[in-house]
């Protein structure tokens, strides 16, 4: 995967990843857990996001890299963020696989899945903070609850984000995560720029 994308696009180094893999089986009691389904959690929320991460953090920048020109670009809100002069690599975690949220208790394998989204954007981080130091950072996010088929089962008298109106605010959150003392890299942040916990 890295070698044919540096193939077709030579000299380019990635600016902004945003991974997205999930899928949600739902066991509300230990009884309801099937390996099959478990394992398939795992392997697309925790295992999919760490390949996507093996393969394409060479093309990140390095200490070396130059910064890249700030670019403003019209979000679907009409506003005018830019993206900042380092490289931003986001992770979709959910508020779900934070421990210390976790009030409500239920679906078992997406949480555990999805906790492991958190510590992949912290170690990712801080390999980063010693190859690309403020060239490039790692976040995870989570982007509030969203009508897609993913919550379809759930539609039914609940108030839910657009998924044009999520993505727009995600990405102006992740535009401006601080970088330098008490920065907000590899931690987990939501559509309304609020840090989740892990
Ligand atoms: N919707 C919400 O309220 C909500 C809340 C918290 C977190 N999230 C997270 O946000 C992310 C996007 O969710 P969404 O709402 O946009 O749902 P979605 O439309 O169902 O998107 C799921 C994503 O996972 C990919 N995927 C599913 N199975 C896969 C597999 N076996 N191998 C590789 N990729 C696979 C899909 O790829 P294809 O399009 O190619 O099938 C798609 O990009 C997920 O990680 C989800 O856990 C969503």
């Amino acid at each position: 995967m890295t070698s044919q994308i540096q193939k077709e696009l030579p000299d380019t180094l990635l600016r902004l990843a945003i991974t997205v893999p999930g899928i949600l089986r739902v066991e509300k009691s230990p009884s309801q857990i099937d390996s099959t389904h478990a394992l398939d959690s795992f392997k697309v929320n925790s295992l999919g996001p760490m390949l996507l991460m093996k393969h394409l953090s060479p093309l990140l920048p390095t200490k070396s890299s130059p910064p890249f020109t700030n670019t403003p670009f019209n979000d679907l809100d009409g506003q005018q963020p830019a993206l900042p002069s380092h490289a931003i690599y986001a992770m979709m975690a959910a508020r779900v696989g934070s421990v210390s949220d976790n009030a409500t208790g239920g679906w078992y394998s997406y949480r555990a899945s999805k906790a492991a989204v958190f510590q992949l954007a912290k170690t990712f981080d801080l390999y980063l903070r010693r190859r690309s130091r403020d060239r490039a950072l790692a976040v995870a996010m989570h982007p509030g609850t969203v009508q897609t088929d993913f919550t379809k089962d759930y539609w039914a008298g609940r108030d839910m984000l657009q998924p044009g109106d999520a993505a727009a605010r995600l990405l102006r959150v992740i535009c401006s995560i601080p970088t330098g003392v008490d920065d907000g890299r590899g931690r987990c942040w939501d559509w309304k720029e609020e840090e989740v916990r892990p």
